[in-house]
Formats: structure tokens, C-alpha cells, sequence
């Protein structure tokens, strides 16, 4: 059926070119239109073994006239998890408006309404295509989907609070993606996290999971505090709280202390800013003022252009460890508004070359996200851990001038089993090996971003016209077909096949920046049982 309708849509998509595509270069608007119609998906991100799943506008109201169906895949021979967080269909017919999922053997739903929908589902198979559509309608959040395989029979959704739970010590498993789900979290790592806070972002707050993984979080209910501190950290800003009867912690692997460093020894820098104040002094913003814990003014450095991408702050440890997160501040004085809006980070041993740290799911730079004012220590975590004796802050982003203070998390290696952290996934090696603290790096490449955007700027806008015009086409083929009385079946249902073709290009353009994907499964498994033992130990 699918087939033959979209043969039938293509003829009249070409039939009717001429026409459309004038139709179309005096309408840019309609182009938006049908892509509103045709994707009804919000947030998504997959991991291998989890993921999330949300309709779009989540949780504002979704769209009229939207569709959203994809197929969820856990490695093959597990079943699959599916846990609703939330559910909210303006419907009682569950006719144009509704959720439905649909594996080889099985199908659950539809669902809407006020009908009462099982919160969890295990399938018995590895694989389910989850559909999602709206007709006309005034209100309704939609749903939040979360999934799992079943080897994590704990999978909790992305909306459970620590008060939704009554013991004080529990494991659960957090899916990949919480991060971006509207929810507030209070409080930090340290103190801990009131017990209204949603568990799984607070999890990716505190450095327990990474966003795009999820896993597994232990967690301890303690008695409250009459305030909790609002940060930022790994890209999410707790919020200040109050008073409230329970708080809750994270076990820890107890590796987060706070790495020692000689200041004058063991970090240096690119350069660093010195001028003559108004009494003939030399003021000096030297690199041993980078150290967190000390007063006075950070590092800064000396040069203050915009596109000078390769300062950087470098700290010897002195031997090799175990690194699993960062703190930095701007420069901490009121009169000097510098601060590093986002940094990356390089590491090296002995006599190795310096390499990125990238992401844990692409393969990519990771860009940390750091200071939003001069006072406030911004915190982000390494998932996987770095281990090394150097490391390289190099400031990607700043306010005015590059002014840092830094402090290392982490821990003293265990002897043997940590060649197997960065060993396996061979890192990118950005600058050359001896006098590395002279001459440096090649230009990181986010100079050259304007050029590639400039091809795609003019590329995807000829390739979504043509799809556009083949797409418009269809629709009006098949509303003919209608009337002629054809045998596919409903209207509907055409409707939705040729939708669905225009609505891929876009979907895809689209959601890429929210879905993650993998290209190397291996080397992820290695680094997964890392962070799993990690979290045991
Ligand atoms: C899956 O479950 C359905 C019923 O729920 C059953 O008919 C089907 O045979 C099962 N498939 C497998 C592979 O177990
Ligand atoms: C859907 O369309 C109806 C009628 O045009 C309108 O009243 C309603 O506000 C729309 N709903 C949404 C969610 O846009
Ligand atoms: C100039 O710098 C010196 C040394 O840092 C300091 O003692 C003095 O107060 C500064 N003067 C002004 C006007 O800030
Ligand atoms: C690195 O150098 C330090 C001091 O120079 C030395 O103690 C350590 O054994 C060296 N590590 C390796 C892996 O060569
Ligand atoms: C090394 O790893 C093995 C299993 O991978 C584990 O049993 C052992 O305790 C680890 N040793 C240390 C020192 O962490």
C-alpha cells in the first residue's frame, strides 16, 4: 500500500512541478506550515541501550495535524523496556488523537483520553515502532516516552522526584536524555539535592551519569536543609531552594576530591596579562593565581581579540591520575567583568602528544560549557575520566578576556586497570610533542565553521524545495484519489503516507541536534563497564 501511493504521489508531484514551484518561491511561509503539519516528535535522544522520547512542544501543548512515529531498537535479543512518564491526549475515541506502539508480535494501544494506560510495558522483543498522532485539539501536553532494555528492570522516567520515593537508599536507572526535560532541580553535589528535585537530571547535575548515556544511580534520602544552593554544572543550573523536609545524595566512587596543586610550579600558560595601575604598580594576572581556593585576582591572559582561540592553561600534576571533573571561576573581581564562556580540554603523559577529549557518543571535541559571570565556580564532569598527568584548558568562548581559576577533581589511580580508559579510544592529537608550551596547536577548527555553513545554507534550501514540491504534489494527487474513490483506504491514511515523505527531510534536518547516535559500539561497551565499575567501586 505504502508503495503504490507513493508511486501515484510522485507522477503528480511531477505533473504539477511548474506550477508549485512558482506556487512556492512567492509562499516561503507554507514551507513552514508543512513542517509543523508533518512532525509531531519533540525531544528525542537514543543510546544504544536507552533513550527518551517526547511529542513535540513537550510539555506545552502539542500541535494540531501532527505526526510523529519512529521505531526504537534495543541490541538485539534483550526486550525492550517502554516506561510512560506522562500521558495527556485530548481525546475519549483515541480516533485522530493518539499513541499507539506497534512491535512484530504486539501492539499497545491506542491510547488517550482519560483511559488508564500501564505505566511500564516489557515487550518481548527488541524492537517497537511508537506512533503519535493529533487532529484538531485545544490542549494536552502529549507524552514523555522513556525506554530501556531489559537489563534494567529499574528504568525510572525522566519526570520521577526523589519524593516519589519512600526508602532511603535505592538504585534506578536513568535513561539517555534527561538533561533537556523541563523540571527543576535544588541544590548541589556536595550538600545535596532537595527531595523535590527530578532524580535523573540532578543524576547528570551532580556528574553521576552523562546525558547522552543515562545508567545506573544510587541514591541516599537524608534529612533536609533549610537552603539549597543553586549552580550550574554539566550544562544544567540547579535552582535555590528551601526549606524541605528531605534531601537526597548520590553515592559516590570517591574519586572527587579536589586535586592539589603548586601554583607556581606546576601551572603555566599561554601568557598572561600585566599592566601599571593608577599608583605605577605592575599588576601581574600570572597563571599561579589559577588555583580556585586562593583570594585575589585568576589568571588571565594577554591577549584579548575575539578570535584567539589557542590560549591555553596548562596543570602539571606531577604524575599521572585520574581526573573526573573541573571547576572554574572568571576572575572574581567585580571591577574585572572576565570570565570563559566555554572551554575545551586537551591532556597528556609523559612524553605523549597531547590529545582532545572528546564526547562520550560522537566522536567529536567536547565543549564544556563554563562560566556565565565573573564570581560563580561553573563545574562539569569527565565521563569517562581522564587520566593523565597534564591537562590544557583552552577557552573556546569568553566575556571580554579569557580569566580563569581552576581546580581538578578526581583521585590516585588504582594500579592496574585504567590503560584502559583512553588506550582504546585514541584520542585526536592536536599539537606537537616538545616544546609544547611554546609552540602550540594548530588553530582548533571552529574557525573555519563559516565556510561549511555557507554550502549548507545554500544547499538545504534548493534540497527542501525540491522535496517540498514533490511532497505538495503528492498531497494533491491523493486528495484526488479521494474523490475518484480509490482502493487504499481511508483518506487518513494516505494523508499520512504523504506526509510522511515530506516530512522525513524535515524531521531529519530537524531533530539531528537533538538525536544521538553511535558509530562505535565496542569501543562504548569498554567505556561503559568503566563507568559502571566506577560507580560500584
Ligand atoms: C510475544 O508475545 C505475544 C503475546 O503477547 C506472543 O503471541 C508471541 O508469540 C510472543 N513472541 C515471542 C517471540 O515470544
Ligand atoms: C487547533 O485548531 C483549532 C481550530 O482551528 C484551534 O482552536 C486550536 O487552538 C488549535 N490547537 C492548537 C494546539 O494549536
Ligand atoms: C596598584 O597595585 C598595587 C599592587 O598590586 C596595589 O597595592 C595598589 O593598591 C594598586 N593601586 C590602585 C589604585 O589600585
Ligand atoms: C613520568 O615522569 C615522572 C617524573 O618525571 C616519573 O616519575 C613517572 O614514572 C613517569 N611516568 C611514565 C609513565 O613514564
Ligand atoms: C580491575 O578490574 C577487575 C575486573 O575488571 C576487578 O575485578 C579488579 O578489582 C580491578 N582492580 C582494581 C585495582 O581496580
Amino acid at each position: 500500500m505504502v508503495a503504490g501511493a507513493r508511486g501515484g504521489c510522485a507522477q503528480a508531484g511531477a505533473a504539477r512541478r511548474g506550477l508549485l514551484a512558482l506556487l512556492l518561491a512567492v509562499s516561503a511561509p507554507l514551507w513552514l506550515q508543512a513542517e509543523e503539519l508533518g512532525d509531531g516528535c519533540g525531544h528525542i535522544v537514543t543510546y544504544k541501550d536507552s533513550g527518551t522520547m517526547t511529542s513535540k512542544n513537550y510539555p506545552g501543548t502539542y500541535p494540531n495535524h501532527t505526526i510523529c512515529e519512529k521505531t526504537i531498537t534495543v541490541p538485539k535479543g534483550k526486550r525492550l523496556i517502554l516506561r510512560l512518564g506522562d500521558l495527556d491526549i485530548e481525546s475519549q475515541t483515541c480516533a485522530s488523537d493518539y499513541l499507539l506502539f506497534t512491535s512484530s508480535s504486539d501492539q499497545y494501544g491506542p491510547y488517550c483520553g482519560s483511559m488508564t494506560v500501564p505505566k511500564e510495558l516489557l515487550l518481548n522483543t527488541s524492537e517497537v515502532t511508537v506512533r503519535f498522532e493529533s487532529g484538531s485539539h485545544i490542549s494536552g501536553r502529549g507524552f514523555l516516552l522513556t525506554y530501556a532494555s531489559s537489563d534494567h528492570p529499574d528504568l525510572i522516567t525522566c519526570l520521577e522526584r526523589a519524593n516519589h520515593y519512600l526508602k532511603t537508599e535505592y538504585s534506578k536507572f536513568c535513561p539517555a536524555g534527561c538533561r533537556d526535560i523541563a523540571g527543576d532541580i535544588s541544590g548541589n553535589v556536595v550538600h545535596g539535592y532537595r527531595d523535590t528535585s527530578l532524580l535523573c537530571k540532578a543524576a547528570i547535575h551532580a556528574g553521576v551519569i552523562a546525558d547522552e548515556v543515562g545508567g545506573q544511580i544510587g541514591v541516599l534520602l537524608r534529612r533536609g536543609m533549610s537552603r539549597y544552593e543553586g549552580i550550574l554544572a554539566n550544562g544544567v543550573l540547579s535552582r535555590h531552594g528551601s526549606l524541605s523536609d528531605k534531601r537526597f545524595l548520590f553515592t559516590s566512587n570517591g574519586c572527587s576530591r579536589s586535586l592539589s596543586l603548586e601554583p607556581d610550579r606546576q601551572i603555566r600558560a599561554s601568557s598572561s596579562w600585566e599592566w601599571i595601575n593608577e599608583t605605577g604598580d605592575q599588576v601581574r594576572w600570572s597563571p599561579g593565581q589559577a588555583r580556585l581556593q586562593d583570594q585575589g585576582p585568576s589568571w588571565a591572559s594577554g591577549d584579548r581579540s575575539k578570535n584567539h582561540k589557542r590560549e591555553w592553561l596548562r596543570i602539571d600534576l606531577g604524575e599521572k591520575k585520574k581526573i573526573t571533573g573541573i571547576r572554574t571561576t572568571g576572575s572574581t573581581q567585580s571591577n574585572f567583568n572576565f570570565y570563559v564562556k566555554s572551554f575545551v580540554m586537551n591532556f597528556r603523559n609523559n612524553n605523549s602528544k597531547w590529545e582532545t577529549y572528546k564526547g562520550i557518543v560522537n566522536n567529536e571535541e567536547k565543549v564544556f560549557q563554563g562560566n556565565s559571570n565573573f564570581r560563580d565556580p561553573v563545574r562539569n564532569n569527565f565521563i569517562p575520566p581522564i587520566v593523565a598527568r597534564y591537562v590544557r584548558v583552552i577557552p573556546q568562548t569568553w566575556h571580554q578576556r579569557i580569566a580563569l581559576k581552576v581546580e581538578l577533581l578526581g583521585c590516585q589511580i588504582a594500579p592496574s586497570n585504567d590503560s584502559l580508559v583512553w588506550s582504546k579510544t585514541s584520542l585526536n592529537t592536536v599539537g606537537s610533542t616538545n616544546r609544547e608550551d611554546e609552540t602550540i596547536l594548530k588553530p582548533i577548527p571552529s574557525e573555519e565553521m563559516p565556510k561549511g555553513l555557507n554550502v549548507i545554507t545554500i544547499v538545504t534550501p534548493l534540497v527542501l524545495l525540491v522535496l517540498l514540491v514533490a511532497g505538495v504534489g503528492i498531497f494533491v494527487v491523493l486528495r484526488k484519489r479521494k474523490k475518484k474513490g480509490n482502493p487504499y483506504g481511508s483518506a487518513k491514511a494516505q494523508k499520512t503516507d504523504c506526509w510522511k515523505q515530506i516530512k522525513y527531510p524535515f524531521a531529519r534536518h530537524q531533530s539531528a541536534e537533538f538525536t544521538i547516535s553511535y558509530d562505535n559500539e565496542k569501543e562504548m561497551t569498554q567505556k561503559l563497564d568503566l563507568i559502571t565499575s566506577d560507580m560500584a567501586g
